[in-house]
């Protein structure tokens, strides 16, 4: 027997050996298959914004589906069990990564109808009318998320898409227990419900929701099993087809059964970029999150953020004077490529973005104003939703799915049970005059038959060394893209764990307004008070953003980050 051999069946080395063969790389693995006791998870993971749509996304992966079944199905459950954002009367981005590497992007959000034109919301002075692009049915683009779908399942799925919508029919029709932020969510929207849909009863209930209440929505199933059994058929042609075509007359909407059968969903090149040794995957216009992030960890990237610390002052400073620069940019340049030619390689080279910075100085402040005059951003609604899904495979999938306002423009279309978005909002209704949320946009922005409205959503995948490490995403509106920025550096700059960067307070700065929101308690007041000395406006609210991600560990497993600002739920198996 050799000197190492005998060594090695010593008790000391042998005991070594072992941990070394399973402790370190798996932790403590508990009953579970794949699950070890720090909360990972080997064979794969599903972190989405409700419970109930979790363990439907959770289950698919079980039964052998992979990353992009899982995201059918998790999509449909949202749609039930999540009517304030989870959709299928609205739109979305999914980027892909399959596990040898190879990316994809799908745009499937929502388009203008075919007689929208760049005056509709104005009244014969030339003013935009209040609401009009907001609460009425003209309010809603042509929906895009069941066409986005059905190709992404065409493409990539692998098991049945019958059975990646049934669980969604059996939650619609059986119900589902609602969570107390649904409740609240429900109770809150109920006036506005019974306002805009007379005649109709969806989403109430007497005397108001509240927490463990069954929620049944026997039309929506309905709509559902059409979507089941036609496939894309099932919605944009048929009889939910033509509910939405009779909703839209009776509400003088202008979505058309031609505007419908036009509707499809287009696979885009991702746009890809580098921070540090990472690989950056994510979405290109319509979607304005992409190029912003990238420019934002590009501009940040020569800094010490590490030394600086999380969320102290120069690191605020430093990104925020990022994000005020990126903001500017995403008002003028940004807008539907298939309308209008964003300068994507230019945004994106990395001495345009430097030179951007050359103007940012640690003795004060950049007005706002002095970084481009003009355009001018402001707050859009949380009311979208992400979901972050890894199959055991390494596929990965990163969707964000929107109505635009929680509950979309609140307006069910009779029969079929489903909300319509108000994304039309998104769209600049005027140049210069300011949206709900305070967005100004320009040409690039402006209103076209068919045009895909300019969004902020931000799905994302991160690669290091070749290998997938990340996957993320968040609702927030215009905060979209600071929290996915964020996000990434809190676990690559500031060594937190998914869970970790996911619950980290977060902060934000959008160009115009010149002012810095924190959320509540996010940041010490010394902090706050070196902020203000060097001329930043500091505002408070609550809750930024929920991200819900996904980090592959150097072990292989998946840990999951689920935003504890909502009811969002990582699960795995
Ligand atoms: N409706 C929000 C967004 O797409 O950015």
């Amino acid at each position: 027997m050799s000197q190492f051999a005998c060594k090695l069946y010593t008790p000391k080395y042998l005991l070594s050996f072992l941990i070394i063969l399973f402790v370190v790389p798996t932790g403590c693995v508990q009953g579970q298959l794949g699950q070890n006791n720090s909360g990972q998870y080997k064979n794969g993971m599903v972190v989405c914004a409700y419970p109930d749509a979790a363990q439907v996304g959770i289950d698919i992966l079980k039964k052998g589906g992979n990353a992009v079944d899982a995201a059918v199905a998790v999509q449909f459950a949202l749609a039930v069990t999540l009517p304030e954002a989870g959709n299928i009367g609205g739109g979305g981005f999914m980027v892909y990564r399959s596990k040898k590497g190879k990316t994809n992007t799908l745009d499937f959000r929502e388009k203008g109808p075919g007689s929208a034109n760049a005056n509709m919301y104005l009244d014969s002075a030339g003013n935009v009318v209040p609401d009009m692009n907001l609460y009425t049915h003209k309010a809603s683009g042509v929906p895009g998320s069941v066409a986005g779908m059905v190709e992404a399942h065409k493409k990539y799925g692998k098991l049945k898409w019958a059975d990646l919508v049934q669980p969604a029919i059996n939650l619609a029709r059986n119900g589902f227990k609602v969570t107390k932020h649904l409740a609240s969510d429900l109770n809150w929207a109920s006036a506005q419900f019974i306002k805009l849909n007379p005649g109709k009863n969806y989403l109430l209930k007497e005397g108001g929701w509240k927490e463990g209440d069954i929620l049944v929505q026997e039309d929506l199933a309905k709509t559902l099993e059409q979507i089941r059994d036609k496939g894309r058929d099932g919605f944009y042609d048929g009889p939910v087809a033509d509910m939405i075509v009779a909703e839209m007359k009776q509400g003088d909407g202008i979505i058309t059964k031609q505007d419908l059968k036009d509707y499809h969903a287009v696979w885009r090149k991702a746009i890809i970029g580098e921070y540090k040794n990472y690989k950056i995957i994510t979405m290109p216009p319509p979607s304005s999150g992409g190029i912003a992030l990238l420019q934002l960890l590009k501009s940040v990237e020569q800094f010490p953020l590490k030394r600086y610390g999380h969320n102290q002052d120069s690191t605020i400073r430093l990104m925020v004077e990022a994000e005020r620069r990126v903001y500017a940019d995403r008002s003028k340049y940004l807008g539907d490529p298939d309308f209008y030619k964003v300068p994507v390689d230019i945004l994106l080279r990395p001495e345009y973005i430097t030179s951007r910075m050359k103007s940012f100085s640690w003795d004060t402040a950049t007005l706002s104003t002095s970084i481009q005059p003009g355009s001018f951003v402001g707050y859009e609604s949380d009311q979208t939703t992400h979901y972050s899904i890894v199959d055991r495979e390494g596929n990965a999938v990163s969707i964000t799915t929107t109505l635009n306002d929680t509950f979309g423009s609140k307006i069910f279309v009779q029969g079929a049970g489903f909300l319509l978005n108000n994304e039309m909002d998104d769209f600049s209704s005027k140049p210069g005059v300011p949206n709900m949320y305070g967005l100004i946009g320009g040409k690039a922005n402006s209103i076209q038959p068919g045009k895909r409205m300019l969004s902020s959503m931000t799905p994302t995948i991160v690669e290091k060394d070749g290998q997938l490490f990340m996957v993320v995403g968040t609702p927030g509106g215009s905060t979209i893209i600071t929290s996915v920025f964020q996000t990434i550096l809190n676990v690559i700059e500031f060594d937190q764990n998914m869970q970790q960067a996911v619950s980290a307070k977060r902060f934000h700065s959008q160009w115009l307004p010149d002012e810095v929101t924190i959320e509540r308690d996010g940041v010490d007041s010394a902090t706050v008070s070196k902020l203000q000395s060097k001329g930043y406006k500091i505002v408070t609210r609550n809750g930024i953003g929920r991200v819900d991600a996904i980090l592959k560990t150097q072990w292989g497993y998946y840990e999951g980050g689920a935003d504890p600002r909502g009811d969002d739920t990582a699960m795995g198996w």
